[in-house]
């Protein structure tokens, strides 16, 4: 996604501009040809070496240099970015943006260029809420800027309030969500399930299972670089939220089966990569159980204090969708109780495996009318839970079979991505 991106990275007088120096090396090793340019103020703070020595390019600052390099090189720079991102964004050129001022090289830049610009204000709280500067962010989003909410907490000052700068995977995430604005999932609204589900035993234990969430965030994250918009429906994880996708928590399958019926009224794709509990304890006790026979029969326990549950089916929350025509019907969709729907939604399963893939996949691809049917081998220690890399088998509704290497997790998920585009419906 961002390999290759030439991507100007503006840099003002703020005290978080040296936060900025990890930005410019992720972007770097990510392989994106990274252009800083510092204002005048921001060499109060940092230094322009730090920034070449990250971007392995050079750094540009004053616009009336002697040697007139970067007077020349400007208008070009404008002309060739694809993407102008200034971290941190003081209030003074924000507002100077807002009023087309272009006294510096990042300003003249800025006015330059018709590249997408994206903002990560990062100030004294009582700079960021004042009334100007608020004005200013609302007339530069307007204009179509991309604006990074900045955090809430502890300020430089010691004031606690808004105006932290978000950390370097959230600049990162609204960068690469800028730069695949239009992509060949704009316009598309997805939907994908991540994550395990916690069935409750009583109000401290839960059934759980070893999903990471780690393939359904890919999924995710990489349908939002392609331009979609996307809802997030997650079990219980570790991950932080990817920026500018929609979460949406669930702790139980009843609740992810909810969660998936209101969010699917008028996406274009459904991925199910969760890893939804089969079962449930069919009636969690209201209190914590007591070791040692303390619940009585009534709670499950034997005469011995071992404790048995009893387990009942989950829904199947792809196999009720069934019905709804995939990209495969030539039908143009089916209406919901909601009245809603007017078009094929593609549905794509995930199916955790340790043993007969091939057999159980396809028959769950076909009993489930799915569009794909991504099998997962969780018994090897490359493959499925908790782990970066993933191998998978995709079955296509089709017939066709694609048996791939292993991957990095990211890997898979634009793969996945790469078949499901093709079936997505013109209607
Ligand atoms: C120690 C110090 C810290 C500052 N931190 C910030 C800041 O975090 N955000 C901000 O908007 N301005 C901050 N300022 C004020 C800016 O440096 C000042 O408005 C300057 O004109 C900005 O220039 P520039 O927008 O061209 O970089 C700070 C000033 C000083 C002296």
């Amino acid at each position: 996604m961002l390999l290759n991106k030439r991507i100007i990275i503006g840099i003002c007088g703020g005290i978080a501009s040296y936060k900025a120096v990890d930005l410019v090396s992720k972007l770097q090793q990510a392989g994106a040809l990274v252009d800083v340019i510092l204002t005048e103020h921001a060499e109060d703070f940092v230094r322009p070496l730090t920034f070449s020595t990250m971007s392995h390019r050079p750094v540009y600052s004053d616009l009336w240099e002697a040697s007139g390099r970067a007077a020349e090189t400007h208008i070009a720079l404008a002309e060739e970015a694809e993407l102008l991102a200034i971290v941190p964004a003081t209030a003074n050129t924000i507002a100077k943006l807002a009023y087309g001022i272009a006294d510096n090289m990042l300003t003249a830049v800025a006015l330059a260029t018709k590249a997408p610009l994206v903002l990560a204000p990062a100030m004294y709280r009582d700079m960021y809420t004042h009334p100007a500067t608020q004005a200013n962010l609302a007339l530069l989003r307007e204009r179509g800027a991309c604006i990074i909410e900045p955090e809430v907490g502890r300020l430089a000052s010691g004031a606690v309030g808004p105006g932290r700068l978000p950390t370097t995977e959230v600049l990162q995430g609204a960068i690469s969500k800028a730069l695949g604005r239009n992509g060949d999932l704009a316009h598309r609204l997805v939907v994908v399930t991540a994550g395990g589900t916690h069935e409750p035993i009583d109000p401290v234990r839960y059934v759980g299972n070893r999903s990471s969430g780690k393939m359904g965030y890919a999924i995710a994250t990489e349908a939002r670089d392609r331009g979609a918009d996307v809802i997030l429906i997650s079990g219980p994880v570790a991950l932080e939220a990817p920026y500018g996708v929609e979460l949406r928590t669930v702790e139980t399958a009843l609740q992810m089966r909810d969660a998936v019926q209101s969010a699917i009224t008028g996406a274009d794709v459904l991925v199910m990569s969760a890893a939804v509990a089969d079962f449930r304890p069919d009636t969690p006790a209201a209190q914590k159980l007591k070791k040692g026979n303390g619940g009585g029969e009534a709670q499950g326990f034997d005469a011995h204090g071992g404790l048995t549950l009893h387990l009942v089916r989950n829904p199947d929350i792809l196999g009720e969708l069934a019905g709804i025509p995939g990209s495969s019907e030539t039908s143009h969709g089916q209406i919901t109780d909601k009245g809603e729907r007017s078009k094929r939604l593609v549905r794509v399963g995930f199916a955790a495996e340790t043993n007969d893939i091939v057999t159980n996949a396809q028959s769950k691809l076909q009993a489930k009318h799915l569009d794909l049917l991504v099998a997962n081998d969780v018994g090897r220690r490359d493959s499925g839970f908790g782990v970066e890399t993933n191998k998978v088998i995709i079955f296509h509704a089709t017939g066709q079979i694609e048996d791939l290497p292993v991957m990095p997790k990211t890997g898979v998920a634009a793969t996945i991505w790469d078949r499901i585009v093709p079936l997505l419906s013109t209607t």
